[in-house]
């Protein structure tokens, strides 16, 4: 056997999980039925823009005036999850006049929901030291005129919408490479100070460089986006999928309930093919950890440095393996079931850390549930069947006579009547 075998499924895999990700790699173009009803209940339909992050969406209109400014439109729409824990909260749209779309140096129009219902909108300038936690307070902002700037809810969308005129000067700011950054937080001060949003992906990937003339916006995160999808699908494959088939292998088909020849070979090919494909995904985790300037996930980095420390050791074990005589076989056996069995515990619980972060939608998930449930499901049947082999074999052994039952023993080297219902040990 080699390793070619294995190729035609995992492309397959690796086929249906990207057909089923295609959905969320396409730029989605226009805004919803529900936005659209009201960018139009604001003479802006003209111009309507899902945004990339949040579920925000946003709509303008522009004119050019003799006097050197572009007056420009806008209604910004998210809906926040308002509950008891957070009952009040606020979106935010705002331009940047600086080189890159970041959160620094972005004028903002902010509204504000409070615990009350009472619903306010103001403009901030937000800063350097608004990043490291200073107050974020109200204020007029430099070089723009913001007019008619109001918010409102509207119950049967569920949308919060900020409308906003702005006047923005043409030199500093080109319609056709506007900055722009959108937010949603949750925590509210005296009123009219938003705290700090959450710092997840989306709250991070929440800003790009639109052409108000076409409404395409550029992103630098664009190409992140393609492949956190690449190293997702990777790991998924790599680790959540070949290594388990692997070890449901080599702990079914080598002794009990099915012994197979091929449950080494088995064992061989989808541990190293799981391997060089979860860590060509590991690699691409690491870049994009290096690359993100602004944000850092712990948890999901540590676990997967512990994940490929752990399988690296696996494998480099291999070489290290006592012959079967060997009485430190025994051993080596136990630390290579302890140290399996911990690292597909490690990789499962940081597949869906790193599902929570991309929040990609359900499907990420979906997908991995369907695959766990599917080797659960084989898994469970194998152990019921192992069980059910244990127990038959132990009452046809009591109804055996003595004499038989040493004459059986006897004949044990050859013959394996599952002794124990895991006989091959756990660990
Ligand atoms: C209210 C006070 C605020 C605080 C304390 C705050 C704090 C932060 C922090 C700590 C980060 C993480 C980035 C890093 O670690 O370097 C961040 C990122 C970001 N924030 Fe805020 N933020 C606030 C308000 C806002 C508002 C009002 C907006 C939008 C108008 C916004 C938009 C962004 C964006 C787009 C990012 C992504 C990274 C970047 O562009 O710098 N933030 N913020
Ligand atoms: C939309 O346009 C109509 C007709 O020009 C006008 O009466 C109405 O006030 C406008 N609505 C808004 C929100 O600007
Ligand atoms: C518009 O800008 C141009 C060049 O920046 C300048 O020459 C002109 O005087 C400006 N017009 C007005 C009305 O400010
Ligand atoms: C923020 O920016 C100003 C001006 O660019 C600079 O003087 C100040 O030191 C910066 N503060 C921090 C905390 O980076
Ligand atoms: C609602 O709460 C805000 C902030 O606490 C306060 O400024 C406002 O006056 C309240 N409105 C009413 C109607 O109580």
């Amino acid at each position: 056997m080699s390793s070619s075998t294995l190729l035609p499924p995992t492309i397959l895999i690796l086929a249906i999980l990207s057909l089923s990700f295609a959905g969320n790699v396409a730029e989605p173009a226009g805004c919803s039925a529900d936005f659209a009803t009201l960018a139009h209940q604001n003479n802006l339909s003209t111009n309507c823009k899902k945004l990339r992050t949040l579920g925000a969406e946003l709509g303008w209109n522009y004119h050019h005036d003799s006097t050197n400014f572009t007056h420009i439109d806008i209604l910004f729409g998210a809906k926040l999850k308002l509950s008891e824990s957070h009952p009040s909260g606020w979106l935010a749209w705002g331009v940047n006049p600086g080189p890159r779309p970041e959160m620094i140096g972005t004028k903002a129009i902010i509204g504000i929901v409070h615990e009350n219902g009472t619903m306010i909108v103001k403009t901030y300038e937000i800063t350097n030291e608004t990043k490291i936690g200073c107050r974020l307070l109200p204020g007029a902002l430099g070089g723009i005129r913001v007019t008619d700037e109001k918010i409102s809810y509207d119950d049967k969308t569920e949308f919060y919408t900020v409308f906003a005129r702005l006047n923005l000067p043409s030199d500093g700011y080109n319609i056709a490479k506007l900055n722009h950054v959108w937010q949603v937080g949750y925590a509210v001060d005296n009123g009219v100070e938003p705290k700090k949003h959450p710092i997840t992906l989306q709250n991070v990937d929440s800003s790009e460089t639109i052409d108000l003339t076409s409404g395409n916006g550029r992103s630098t995160s664009q190409h992140l986006k393609s492949l956190r999808e690449v190293h997702g699908v990777l790991c998924i494959v790599g680790w959540g999928t070949l290594l388990p088939i692997g070890v449901i292998g080599a702990r079914y088909f080598k002794v009990s309930p099915f012994q197979k020849e091929w449950w080494f070979d088995l064992h061989i090919i989808c541990q190293s093919s799981g391997y060089l494909i979860g860590t060509a995904g590991w690699a691409i985790g690491l870049w994009l950890g290096h690359a993100s300037r602004y944000y850092f996930f712990y948890t999901h980095r540590v676990l997967a440095i512990f994940i490929f420390t752990l399988a690296t050791l696996q494998i480099l074990a291999l070489r290290l393996r006592p012959n079967v005589k060997d009485p430190y076989r025994k051993y080596w056996n136990m630390y290579h079931h302890f140290v399996g069995y911990a690292t597909l515990v490690l990789i499962f619980i940081n597949i869906f850390r790193g599902i929570s972060i991309l929040r990609g939608g359900d499907a990420w998930k979906w997908v991995f549930v369907g695959i766990l449930a599917f080797l659960g499901a084989v898994t469970l049947a194998l152990e019921v069947f192992n069980w059910a082999q244990f127990l038959i074999g132990k009452l046809q052994k009591k109804n055996q006579k003595p004499n038989e039952d040493a004459a059986e023993k006897k004949e044990s080297g050859k013959v394996q009547p599952a002794p124990s219902p895991i006989n091959m040990s756990v660990f």
